[in-house]
């Protein structure tokens, strides 16, 4: 079997370590010669390559091993870039959710002003990647996962065409684990899904067995009453994603035929998410706080006594969707998975330049998506607005327009007015200054 090189890009990421692990677990799907980690901060990345190195050490020593922030170096000789950045890290991820709701405004990573604000800082870390990926292994993949997923498709498409990149997510993955779970079925992989929407803002339409049989009646009326809870209910769950998984009731009312994704919470209920929000202690400092502490503390555990079992690192199990989208483009598997893809016709009465969330194929050339169909008002209209949202803000990176800046956050949702959307570009300019292009 052929043995592939991967590069990790944002090796420092709090994910990594679980990635590595769910990697060398399903070496018999994807086995690996060589993987290297890429950051471009050396000291965050060295804490966790150290720990990694002792974990390969011990479970996979004939796999070469190492990590830089040298582009040329990490990007030459691979056939998987899987990219996992976050430009400005989370001192940033914290201003994007708390600046926006000192105006009473939803303050979230990827939705809303604060998934403006990011995405203003990841279009230039991701197109970077890319281009050193097109530099230096032309015939590689980049498996995409940076946040904001949605505006960063929306600018590789316009402005890198030719990429060979795939943007993924996983909170349908995740959602479709509770599913499963709900049904009471092994896993996801018994069912069948359709789904289209844009990233973090899509719907469920049709889930059948694997023999055909419509799983939507019991789905349906389970989330109404109970969201995305899962009868055995995990202790794992942190309670702010819990309240989350159970405000989809809420959300699934809006159109009871389809099931939701659980980021429709911040357009659609955006009075309650402000409600219950802590201006000054968002999702950010609960990662910082726990996330990010654990993580780093288990790798200094590990590297320092030089044995795997000295911190305790988890498998990331849902993330072996990266194995399968690889193994997919490395041995033309054909599988179906949901990818981040132009529309292309597939939603017969959406823009075909809209990058839309729906069921592909996936072999050796990529993704082949699937076929949705009409879909109705209610979506099409919220979709329409939100994709504008994302394409006025690759207009405002390309052109350094504050103007179409300031359309796209009075285009979203969750903004109440084009003076509340000013106010909160403003400050988001100023605390941006180091890695936003100047606006005119
Ligand atoms: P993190 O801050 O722990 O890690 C990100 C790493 O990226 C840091 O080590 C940072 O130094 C590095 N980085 C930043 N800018 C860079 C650049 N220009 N070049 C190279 N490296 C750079 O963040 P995290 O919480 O582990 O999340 C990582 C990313 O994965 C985020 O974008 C997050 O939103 C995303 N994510 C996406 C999904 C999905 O469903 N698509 C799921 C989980 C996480
Ligand atoms: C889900 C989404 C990701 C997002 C993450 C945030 O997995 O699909 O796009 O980055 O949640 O999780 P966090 O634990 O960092 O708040
Ligand atoms: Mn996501």
């Amino acid at each position: 079997m052929k043995k592939f090189s991967v590069v990790i890009a944002g090796g420092g990421s709090t994910f990594t370590p679980g990635i590595v692990l769910m990697l060398l677990a399903n070496q018999d799907r994807l086995p690996l010669r060589a993987l290297k980690f890429y950051d471009n901060d050396g000291a965050r990345q060295e804490v966790i390559a150290e720990a990694c190195k002792v974990i390969l050490r011990e479970q996979a020593p004939d796999i070469d091993f190492c990590y830089t922030t040298d582009p040329q170096t990490a990007f030459s000789d691979v056939d998987f870039v899987m990219a996992h950045i976050r430009v400005g890290k989370y001192p940033m991820r914290e201003k994007d959710e708390k600046i926006p709701l000192r105006h009473g405004v939803v303050g979230q990573e990827t939705c809303g002003p604060g998934g403006i604000a990011y995405g203003m800082r990841s279009i230039g870390g991701v197109l970077e990647l890319v281009d050193y990926m097109q530099t230096w292994s032309p015939d590689a993949w980049m498996l995409n996962y940076s946040n904001p997923a949605a505006i960063v498709a929306e600018a590789t498409r316009r402005l890198r065409p030719t990429a060979k990149i795939l943007n993924i997510c996983d909170m349908p993955i995740g959602i479709e684990g509770r599913m499963a779970q709900i049904l009471g079925l092994q896993d996801r992989k018994q069912m069948i899904t359709r789904y289209y929407g844009l990233n973090h803002f899509g719907w469920w339409h049709s889930v059948e067995d694997r023999e055909g049989n419509d799983l939507m009646p019991a789905l349906r009326r389970y989330v109404s009453e109970h969201g995305y809870i899962p009868p055995a209910n995990d202790a794992h769950t942190e309670a702010s994603w819990n309240d989350t998984f159970a405000k989809a009731k809420d959300v699934q009312a809006l159109d009871p035929d389809t099931l939701p994704n659980t980021y429709l919470k911040y357009y659609l209920y955006p009075d309650y998410v402000v409600a219950h929000a802590n201006p000054e202690r968002t999702r950010a400092n609960e990662v910082m706080d726990h996330r990010e502490k654990h993580v780093f503390s288990a790798c200094r555990a590990i590297t320092e006594a030089g044995h795997s079992a000295a911190g305790e690192l988890e498998i990331d199990e849902h993330a072996s969707y990266i194995v399968d989208l690889a193994a997919a483009i490395a041995f033309n598997t054909q599988q179906r998975m949901l990818l981040i893809v132009p529309n292309n016709g597939a939603i017969a009465n959406f823009d075909a330049d809209a990058m839309v969330e729906i069921p592909c194929l996936v072999g050796k050339n990529g993704p082949e998506p699937l076929t949705v169909g009409n879909i109705p008002h209610f979506q099409k209209g919220l979709m329409s607005q939100q994709v504008a949202v994302e394409k006025l803000v690759v207009d405002a990176w390309e052109q350094g327009s504050y103007l179409k800046l300031w359309q796209a956050i009075t285009l979203s949702k969750t903004v109440p007015s084009a003076s509340v959307a000013k106010a909160i570009l403003d400050d988001l300019i100023d605390a941006n200054k180091a890695y936003w292009p100047p606006l005119r």
